[in-house]
């Protein structure tokens, strides 16, 4: 079933998830603050974040409205985009999910010189990642390409990354950066071990040029690809 063909009432997105992880949001928070580079935890025994999608939905069209105005499937009267950035394959299996879901394009962000096994090893302090981690907002990790093609086509953007240190991963600074988002919805979505959405999706919106940012959602790793129709559904497009 395609999401694109319901229509729902448009209600405000809210997260549960904020309340759910709040002990270890005030956790994340008080690390960040106790060092320049403190170890990410990401413990796969944690307990998960409860991400189940707080927005009502209700169908307001008939199905022979739906038949007799085929215009309003979103996904055929206007291309979305589904961008992301994956290390290791945890976010790109969301982002294929919500592209089929979404009857969505893909654009994968490459990093020219893109990071080994060796190079994210958290736990080793002088690795590349530990070594880019306290100036993270200012690295200029350089991007096979930064623009997708027919960017400016698109009006609803996916944009997909890990969460690195609490928060979004740096690869992502040159292309939320050096794209404008004017006009745009962008669907900030990200996968983490335990870490929850925290800050992720308001300090990437934040970095933008533009664009009408939904609030982000953080699925685990490994989220099933029932989490994810979930959570399209939820959404007010
Ligand atoms: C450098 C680095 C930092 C990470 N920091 C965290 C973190 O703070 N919290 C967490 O839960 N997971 C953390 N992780 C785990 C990733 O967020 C998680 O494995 C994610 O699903 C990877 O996505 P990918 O497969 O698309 O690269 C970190 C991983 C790396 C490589």
């Amino acid at each position: 079933m395609s999401i694109s063909r319901r229509v729902f009432v448009k209600t405000a997105m809210t997260l549960s998830a904020a309340t759910a992880a709040g002990g270890l949001l005030a956790a994340c928070a008080q690390e960040e603050q106790s060092a320049s580079v403190e170890r990410p935890e990401p413990e796969e025994t944690a307990s998960e974040v409860d991400n189940t999608p707080a927005a009502t939905r209700e169908p307001v069209e008939t199905p022979e409205a739906e038949e007799a105005a085929p215009a309003s499937d979103a996904a055929a009267a206007a291309p979305v985009l589904v961008a992301y950035y994956t290390n290791t394959g945890n976010t790109g299996r969301v982002a294929e999910v919500i592209a089929q879901e979404m009857q969505a394009d893909t654009f994968l962000i490459e990093c020219m010189d893109p990071y080994t096994a060796e190079d994210v090893n958290w736990r080793d302090e002088n690795s590349r990642v530990s070594q880019e981690m306290p100036r993270r907002s200012e690295v200029d990790v350089e991007l096979v390409s930064v623009t997708p093609p027919d960017w400016d086509s698109y009006k609803t953007v996916f944009v997909g990354c890990p969460i690195w240190w609490q928060s979004f991963s740096w690869v992502m600074n040159d292309f939320v950066r050096q794209n404008s988002f004017q006009g745009k919805t962008v669907i900030p979505f990200f996968t983490s071990s335990s870490s929850p959405l925290g800050e992720s999706d308001t300090a990437m919106a934040a970095e933008a040029d533009g664009g009408d940012w939904l609030p982000g959602m953080r699925f685990s790793s490994g989220a099933s690809e029932e989490e994810i129709r979930q959570w399209l559904e939820s959404l007010p497009l």
